[in-house]
């Protein structure tokens, strides 16, 4: 990416983020830094919890803790009750960490690049490039899952997450702007929030329409591109209904594998081809009927054919089970739409 491209894309952003940007308690006037303490908080609450429900939260715990001093001195129960709601208490256990950390080695005061911030504990790459931006006016490439969606409707990136975070990471350095780069990381946040949203993004109303490859191709909504489902495997097979009088012979499924323990019918094997009468419970005058039992299981899909059949033959691995009380064998619903099926069109 070319430095014109950078310009075409930091430039408009960063002069509709001066008019557009959302008023946020952390956030300081334009052309100001902001206070570290409250910008590494903002970030370490945001990041699990969604703004509207940060905002008073973080109001509330700034006039409680409003310094680093002031949280470090902090009784570790007081700071894990104040975290209810907001997410995982470890990011709360860390926070008082990494408070202490700076009051006793950094003279309480964080330190101010990105490498000096990842060694703190709770700072992981995000967290580390948001603070060294945001708070320091670093330059650090800032990636989150507004600024993911963006990029990848920006640069029509075409791999689908996990795999796409390497060239999203990429492009999104590639418009980093060296001056502002917080304001360049919140204006990408801040437009992916109310413009370049996940569902119907709004297009027309965005700065970057000129310089975005998605929306040329009018295909906006379509990044970042899911990976598609993996196909669920088809099977088939054959489920026996083999009828004495009024009964009908159940069998146990093995206790291993699926349905294991459970009441059903006899099945043969569940292949990828169609079967017919392989692995029938009984040599009797097998009939297929026209319908079949169509079911999804998680990890597969599978066709049953029903076969039926009467015997007179009182020798078989099973219990006989009255037609008429099926529904209280307890059968999975597999076995249960066989049943079904069976009623229909037997
Ligand atoms: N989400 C995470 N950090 C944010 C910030 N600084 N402003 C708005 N949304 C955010
Ligand atoms: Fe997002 Fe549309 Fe703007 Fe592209 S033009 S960045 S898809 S809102």
């Amino acid at each position: 990416m070319d430095a014109k491209h950078r310009i075409d894309i930091a430039t408009p952003l960063l002069d509709w983020y001066d008019h557009h940007r959302r008023d946020l308690p952390w956030r300081a006037p334009p052309g100001e830094l902001p206070d570290p303490y409250r910008v590494w908080l903002s970030e370490v609450m945001l990041q699990q919890t969604t703004v509207a429900t940060v905002r008073p939260r973080f109001t509330e715990w700034t006039r409680r803790w409003p310094t680093f001093a002031d949280l470090a001195a902090a009784d570790e129960g007081d700071v894990m009750a104040a975290w209810a709601g907001l997410g995982y208490y470890a990011r709360a256990r860390n926070l008082l960490a990494a408070a202490r950390t700076i009051a006793v080695d950094h003279a309480g005061e964080l330190p101010d690049t990105e490498s000096a911030l990842r060694a703190l504990p709770g700072f992981g790459d995000y967290t580390a490039a948001a603070v060294a931006a945001i708070a320091f006016g670093r330059r650090a490439v800032v990636v989150d899952a507004n600024v993911e969606r963006v990029v990848a409707r920006l640069f029509a990136i075409g791999v689908s997450l996990p795999a796409a975070r390497k060239p999203i990471r990429a492009a999104a350095a590639s418009i980093t702007p060296d001056a502002r780069a917080g304001d360049f990381a919140q204006a990408v946040m801040d437009l992916g929030s109310a413009i370049c949203t996940p569902r119907r993004p709004r297009c027309l109303l965005c700065p970057l329409q000129h310089a975005c490859a998605a929306q040329a191709a009018g295909l906006a909504e379509a990044f970042p591109v899911k990976k598609p489902k993996a196909a669920r495997p088809h099977r088939h097979g054959t489920i026996f209904w083999l009828q004495r009088g009024d009964a009908v012979l159940l069998v146990r499924r093995p206790d291993k594998g699926l349905l294991g323990g459970m009441r059903a019918f006899p099945t043969g094997a569940w292949t990828d081809t169609p079967p017919l009468l392989a692995d029938a419970p009984a040599i009797a005058d097998w009939r297929m009927l026209d319908e079949q039992v169509v079911h999804g299981f998680t990890h597969f899909t599978i066709d049953l054919a029903v076969a039926v059949a009467h015997t007179a033959a009182a020798s078989n691995a099973g219990e006989w089970w009255p037609v008429a009380r099926l529904d209280e064998a307890g059968l999975p619903t597999v076995f249960a739409k066989a049943a079904d099926v069976v009623r229909r069109c037997a």
